[in-house]
């Protein structure tokens, strides 16, 4: 199990300003989570290492920012109108509403239910095993239906039909119905991939653990088109690369990850194969990244709903086809909070105890504080602070409370450097640096200092 509860993990991101309940003044929003000045910083960092590491550090990567708001025949194509639903009861006693195979498993884990499981078969299993509410313990179900998981929303002033617009579900296919523009704009040459970061939607019927299954959350997401000939092995290519980011990137342990495939009868209606990655979060192991083998289905299936013709014109044989997809898929936040339930440890010093946060230099939302040892030396530290943000780097500056104190607040937060400011700096021009991990000191020339962080990070 994971090292620390979910509780903790959520106290600890608030009191140091990483995640707050979203409206909390209002007495809060259901699974609602804003990002706090060093969250935003740490999800921005995260983003742009995964953007580094996927898109412009690839050879046959480009990127892409489409809308949220897609013609909704998109949504018709891609089969989220007609599939991306969940089979919902509702209890008449207490008015809670249950995802009906969830429920289920969660109490008989072994049965072989999933998502084609007939509404007749989950009622039966139902009744025949007197599963009640778990909220009232009645047992006063209504019928099962299904629950189309997209928020709709109305384009201009008229609400009708002809108005309805859809947030989102999934970044991926605002890729799909532009890979005739990004192929032709660039002249890329199958295989190629498309890579993007942005908002997706869904009205969950079961959100919850925290910032892991919220109904607002980002996705960075890949399309990689290939030749379906060559589709397996690029599936096996994408795993590793996933992997490398995970243990090389991020340093995750092996023992907090394991490799969920999908049964042939679990699979989503566009996937020839799936394997999720699973991490080990304090509400027990669940999907972290998903890797789908989409086949043709959604160039396919946008060919036949637009009337437009889809189909890359292969250079070597001068014959058209449509590629295969291989589509890696990760949530921001659900990678944040791996990360930090990863990276967060708290620590004996001595015969105290600190808070610290493990994370590698590239994410930490201040590379380094600037600490003066007193009031009296404000003015020549912030000297320092501001040739450090110069250098663009990420610094805080912290004048509050014992320096002990500060180191703390520091490591807390994942700081990897502090800098303090005595009062022999105003004669030796040298600062104590402090590193977070070994937490030792050594003594730098304040000319060296950009010079120092840049060499130890490399
Ligand atoms: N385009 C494929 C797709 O959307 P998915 O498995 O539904 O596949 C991909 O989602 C990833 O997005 C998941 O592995 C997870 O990291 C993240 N994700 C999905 N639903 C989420 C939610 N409600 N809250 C937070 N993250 C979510």
């Amino acid at each position: 199990m994971s090292k620390f509860t979910q509780d903790k993990i959520v106290n600890y991101l608030k009191n140091y300003g990483f995640v707050f309940p979203c409206s909390e003044i209002y007495n809060g929003l259901a699974n609602a989570w804003d990002y706090g000045p060093v969250g935003v910083l740490l999800k921005n960092n995260l983003k742009a290492l995964w953007w580094s590491y996927f898109v412009t550090g690839q050879r046959n990567m480009v990127g892409l920012d489409s809308s949220i708001l897609l013609n909704p025949d998109v949504w018709k194509a891609s089969g989220h109108l007609s599939s991306f639903t969940d089979p919902l009861i509702d209890c008449k006693a207490c008015k809670q509403r249950f995802r009906v195979d969830k429920l289920i498993l969660s109490l008989y884990p072994d049965l072989k239910i999933n998502e084609k499981t007939s509404f007749n078969d989950l009622l039966k299993i139902i009744k025949d095993k007197h599963i009640t509410c778990p909220s009232c313990k009645k047992f006063a179900w209504t019928e099962i239906r299904n629950f189309n998981l997209m928020f709709q929303t109305y384009q201009g002033v008229v609400n009708d039909k002809k108005s309805v617009l859809y947030l989102r579900p999934e970044t991926a296919q605002g890729i799909f119905i532009n890979f005739v523009n990004i192929q032709r704009s660039l002249h890329l040459k199958v295989p190629f991939g498309v890579g993007q970061i942005g908002k997706a939607f869904r009205n969950e019927i079961t959100p919850g653990n925290f910032i892991f299954r919220t109904r607002e959350f980002e996705q960075m997401e890949i399309e990689f088109f290939c030749y379906p000939k060559d589709s397996e092995k690029s599936f096996e290519v994408w795993l590793e690369k996933i992997k490398g980011f995970l243990y090389k990137h991020l340093m995750f342990s092996k023992t907090n990850i394991k490799l969920h495939e999908h049964a042939k009868a679990d699979l989503s209606h566009y996937s020839s194969r799936t394997i999720d990655i699973e991490y080990n979060f304090p509400h027990g192991w669940s999907e972290l990244w998903g890797l789908a083998n989409r086949t043709d289905f959604d160039l396919l299936s946008h060919e036949k709903y637009s009337k437009k013709t889809l189909a890359y014109l292969d250079p070597k044989t001068n014959k058209r086809f449509i590629p295969y997809v291989i589509e890696p898929s990760v949530g921001v936040e659900r990678l944040l909070y791996a990360l930090i339930c990863e990276k967060y440890a708290i620590e004996k010093v001595g015969n105290d105890e600190r808070e610290v946060l493990h994370l590698p230099y590239a994410l930490c939302p201040y590379k380094v504080a600037v600490l003066p040892l007193s009031n009296k030396l404000e003015k020549q530290a912030n000297k320092i602070f501001e040739q450090i943000l110069k250098a663009n780097l990420s610094c805080a500056f912290d004048i509050t409370g014992s320096i002990g104190k500060r180191y703390r607040r520091q490591d807390a937060i994942g700081t990897m450097y502090c800098l303090t400011y005595d009062f022999d700096s105003d004669k030796d021009h040298c600062v104590t640096i402090r590193n977070r991990d070994s937490m030792k000191q050594e003594r730098i020339k304040i000319s060296e200092i950009i010079a120092y962080l840049n060499k130890a990070n490399k």
